[in-house]
């Protein structure tokens, strides 16, 4: 629902300026004729330019089959290969150039060429087949911020094997738990990795996965961090447990030819929370979602292969993917990825790795942003490093923290493109073209070419263009980069994504409108401001947490009879998570707070822990027996508790509030 008092967002976004992109900018853009517009006005044909800059084996028949919405097709009858287009094209050109830059967190560097890109990832291809893989084989990877990952992803785009990653800082029950949902046999995983100074042992969460699943696990393959020098704890099952460095060096074959996809195969999933307790695995085409990838990343990003580019961010979540991985190698450029944390060993490690590569593109977080800012810009001081072109992604960002990214990251030079998308989307849906549209702190800004979003009500009409109103962000028309259906599950595609806004008994593509999930304003000069998840949804530091999913680890412990929780804003993160509880008659409260931490741990990740954990007596309930979250928020938030009437208990909220002043 749309809350209907939007006036403390409204507060957090005071008046907006706009900002010129620079000149030099301009001049050296890949896009900077206004003209795009129109052209992808011409819909769906416009989508063409995008896939176009790919390099097709057959080329399409159609760009859009829409007889069956909403399972679009994508140009149809189009054959490819992802990884001979992020690879195998730039050989004759830029095979000594530098693909991949990766820096440990222990000062290790590797300089990965696309000659021994390509090299490596045939060996890795081979060494799939070796395994079992076999194309249409989903394989789940649980890697961490190595060369291992983009490596592996790109092994399994080449023999035809959607990859599924799932992020690293999932725990053993959310591998599992993906595992079976995906039918994988095969896993992919690392010994280690450095977090914080830590050589963690990483491999254990993926033994102790395949004791969970229900899945046979037939072969984990496991990628070692020093290769020849196995972590010390890890241990490796007789029969099912392989070394990719023994696969690699046992295998003769260099090189397995890129197999030919159809436009419409998957290239990979990606998990990802929704309103229930079971995520959804968004299943992502080949041709359309590369030439979407690779689109955004050369009008939208601006990438140049000469570029070096870095995106900050972890290629387990969609963001790497698609701005890591898939659009800047598919561009021929060079992409930047580093392990461990960006405070460690010092909290200058980012602008020291900036200046170290002389990155040119720069594409972070709010919540990065903000950390940046709260540890002070005397880290940036001696480091000497220019970006042309910086991005924020994953929340909306307050001007005051793009004030502050702009001036003292950007050198008041730099443009700034806030784009907002989600995994389901592939790629940037709303975002401004940096060399065309003014920057306005606090703003998303326009759509995408060829994208048309709207602002709906909650009862589905279309609230007016323009109008500065709250409502729910919708989009209209499909677009390339859009996920295909949530694996194993069209039911639940349509329910979670369509069924809202769209008349699904019909047959016309013009009845159907996707559900963004979020909440926007359409501002008079047609800029889009997001406001943030309007289900049950939280965003923490940009990464989504579905409230069910947490409630449903939370009630896991014993002594808990009910469980709710709810968001905190949180000037740093975004939203926290805060958990509400009630006890078993009769149970000793004593060390709750510790196994509730340790059930989420267990079953979601360290990530996601609770940011407080409040015992009550009784939770705020209506009289049919529904906990109301929405006071408990306010409660978190310090928010006027609005009309309680409807409780069973009206004395409640204030009971839960003068417990939490004591
Ligand atoms: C949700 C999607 C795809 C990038 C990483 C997150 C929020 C994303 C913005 C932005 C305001 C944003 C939305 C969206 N979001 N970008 N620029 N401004 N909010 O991917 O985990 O799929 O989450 O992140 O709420 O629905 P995700």
């Amino acid at each position: 629902m749309v809350d209907d008092d939007n006036s403390e967002l409204e507060a957090r976004l005071p008046d907006q300026d706009y900002y010129r992109p620079p000149p030099e900018f301009v001049g050296q853009a890949n896009v900077s004729d206004p003209a795009i517009y129109d052209r992808f006005e011409d819909f769906p044909e416009g989508f063409e330019e995008y896939a176009e800059l790919l390099e097709w084996e057959s080329r399409w028949d159609e760009v859009l089959d829409d007889s069956n919405p909403p399972f679009y097709e994508w140009f149809v009858d189009g054959e490819l290969n992802a990884s001979y287009n992020c690879i195998d094209r730039h050989l004759d050109e830029r095979k000594n150039q530098t693909a991949l830059l990766w820096e440990g967190e222990d000062g290790e560097q590797r300089n990965i060429t696309y000659q021994d890109l390509y090299r490596e990832v045939n060996k890795m291809a081979a060494a799939l087949e070796d395994a079992g893989v076999e194309e249409d084989d989903v394989v789940t990877l649980h890697l961490p911020m190595l060369p291992a990952l983009p490596i592996t992803m790109l092994a399994c785009a080449r023999i035809g094997a959607p990859h599924s990653e799932v992020f690293a800082g999932f725990s053993a029950q959310a591998l599992a738990d993906r595992i079976d949902d995906a039918g994988s046999d095969v896993v992919v995983t690392a010994d280690g990795y450095y977090r914080r100074g830590d050589l963690l042992n990483h491999k254990e969460k993926a033994d102790e996965a395949c004791e969970l699943a229900e899945k046979d696990v037939d072969k984990v393959l496991v990628w070692e961090r020093h290769e020849g020098e196995l972590h010390p704890d890890a241990e490796l099952e007789e029969g099912r447990d392989v070394l990719v460095s023994e696969l690699l060096a046992n295998n003769e074959r260099t090189r397995v030819d890129p197999v030919t996809r159809d436009a419409e195969d998957p290239l990979f999933l990606m998990y990802t929370s929704g309103t229930t307790g079971k995520p959804k695995g968004c299943q992502h085409r080949t041709g359309g979602y590369l030439a979407y990838a690779t689109g955004t990343s050369k009008y939208v990003l601006d990438i140049k292969p000469e570029d070096t580019y870095w995106c900050a961010a972890d290629i387990g979540w969609i963001t790497g993917h698609t701005y890591i991985v898939y659009g800047p190698l598919s561009l021929g450029t060079t992409s930047v990825m580093f392990e461990g944390a960006p405070d460690h060993p010092h909290k200058s490690r980012i602008w020291e790795i900036a200046e170290k590569y002389d990155v040119d593109i720069f594409h972070t977080s709010p919540t990065a942003v903000r950390q940046f800012m709260k540890w002070g810009e005397e880290y940036l001081e001696g480091y000497d490093f220019d970006f042309r072109h910086m991005t924020t992604v994953g929340e909306p960002i307050q001007p005051e923290a793009w004030n502050w990214y702009y001036e003292h990251i950007g050198d008041s030079d730099a443009v700034i493109v806030d784009t907002w998308w989600q995994t389901e989307t592939g790629g940037h849906l709303i975002t401004n073209l940096p060399a065309l549209d003014d920057m306005k702190p606090g703003s998303a800004g326009k759509p995408a070419p060829g994208i048309q979003p709207a602002i709906y009500d909650d009862r589905g009409d279309e609230i007016e263009p323009a109008s500065g109103r709250a409502g729910n962000l919708v989009i209209e028309r499909p677009w390339p980069g859009m996920l295909q259906t949530v694996y194993g599950d069209d039911d639940r595609f349509i329910d979670e994504y369509w069924r809202d806004f769209s008349e699904t008994d019909s047959d016309d593509p013009e009845d159907w409108v996707y559900k963004t999930g979020d909440g926007a304003v359409h501002a008079q000069d047609g800029y889009f401001r997001i406001l943030g998840r309007l289900d049950d949804v939280m965003n923490v530091a940009g990464h989504r947490l579905g409230t069910m999913e947490l409630e449903s680890a939370v009630s896991e412990v014993e002594e808990v009879a009910e469980a709710a929780v709810v968001s905190r804003n949180d000037p740093e993160k975004g939203e926290v998570p805060d958990v509400y509880v009630t006890l078993r008659e009769g149970v000793d409260p004593g060390g709750i707070e510790d196994k509730i931490v340790a059930a989420v741990e267990r079953d979601i990740g360290k990530f996601a822990r609770p940011n407080a954990i409040v015992i009550v007596d009784d939770l705020p309930k209506t009289r049919s027996g529904k906990i109301m979250r929405r006071l408990l928020e306010n409660i978190s938030n310090d928010d006027d508790l609005g009309d309680t009437t409807t409780l069973r208990d009206p004395s409640v909220p204030e009971r839960i509030r003068d417990q939490l002043q004591d």
